[in-house]
């Protein structure tokens, strides 16, 4: 296992929530060591993982169980959006009647409900992959602090899942996202699809989350499963 961190600084008047999910597919992008000509990209969201692709291919589908993101996802005549959900089998039952020679994901596993599914029936696909998937110490001070059991699996759990069906290159990164203030790190944190909703604070706990929080970055921590 591999363990490497990345730093970078937010610039709130630049705007983006997507900022380490940018960073997470350009590594996943670099890791990629293969030009494959019919993709298909689990979690694609409004399709950053298909604006990056430089190279030549034939056919690109895109998941995604958000509508919203699929309208703003790049369609063309290569390229086919599919409204599913990987944590239902059906989705790849039908996709597993089509041939794709790669499968990306990037920032979405990390909500599926039973990982071990998942996994098994990308397995069946029998070709290469790269996935991203986001680990239990993102966000780690943030939930110590505000004693919040950690939300996503941890990176051994991950790890112990692709061994099983993979047994890829396994790489973990540890960001941190500094901030100038604290209320643009909790805004970050409300925004980024990354922290998923959970409203189990209250307005006056996460008034004392940010004052007691002690840093002035944010932790994400992700694991990269990659073929060799
Ligand atoms: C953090 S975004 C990442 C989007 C894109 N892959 C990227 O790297 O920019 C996670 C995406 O996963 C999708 N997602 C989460 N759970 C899903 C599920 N069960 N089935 C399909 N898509 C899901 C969300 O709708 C969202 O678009």
């Amino acid at each position: 296992m591999k363990i490497s961190s990345e730093f970078s600084k937010y610039a709130s008047h630049y705007g983006s929530h997507n900022v380490i999910q940018n960073q997470v597919l350009k590594r996943l992008l670099e890791k990629t060591k293969y030009e494959p000509k019919n993709i298909l990209d689990l979690g694609c969201g409004s399709g950053a993982l298909c604006r990056s692709i430089e190279w030549h291919y034939k056919h690109f589908t895109g998941v995604d169980f958000a509508p919203g993101m699929l309208e703003l996802h790049p369609k063309s005549k290569k390229i086919e959006c599919v409204y599913g959900n990987f944590n239902d089998i059906t989705l790849f039952e039908n996709l597993l009647t089509y041939r794709y020679d790669y499968i990306f994901s990037a920032s979405a596993l990390q909500w599926a409900e039973d990982l071990n599914t998942v996994f098994k029936y990308i397995k069946k696909f029998n070709v290469p992959i790269s996935l991203a998937i986001f680990t239990s110490n993102t966000f780690k001070t943030l939930n110590d602090t505000a004693s919040l059991k950690p939300l996503l699996r941890t990176i051994d759990e991950v790890n112990e899942l692709q061994r099983k069906y993979f047994n890829a290159e396994f790489e973990v990164v540890n960001y941190k996202l500094e901030f100038e203030s604290v209320r643009d790190m909790f805004r970050y944190i409300k925004q980024s699809g990354v922290s998923a909703s959970r409203s189990v604070l209250s307005y006056k706990q996460i008034k004392q989350l940010m004052r007691e929080y002690p840093l002035n970055y944010l932790e994400f921590e992700v694991v990269f499963i990659t073929s060799r």
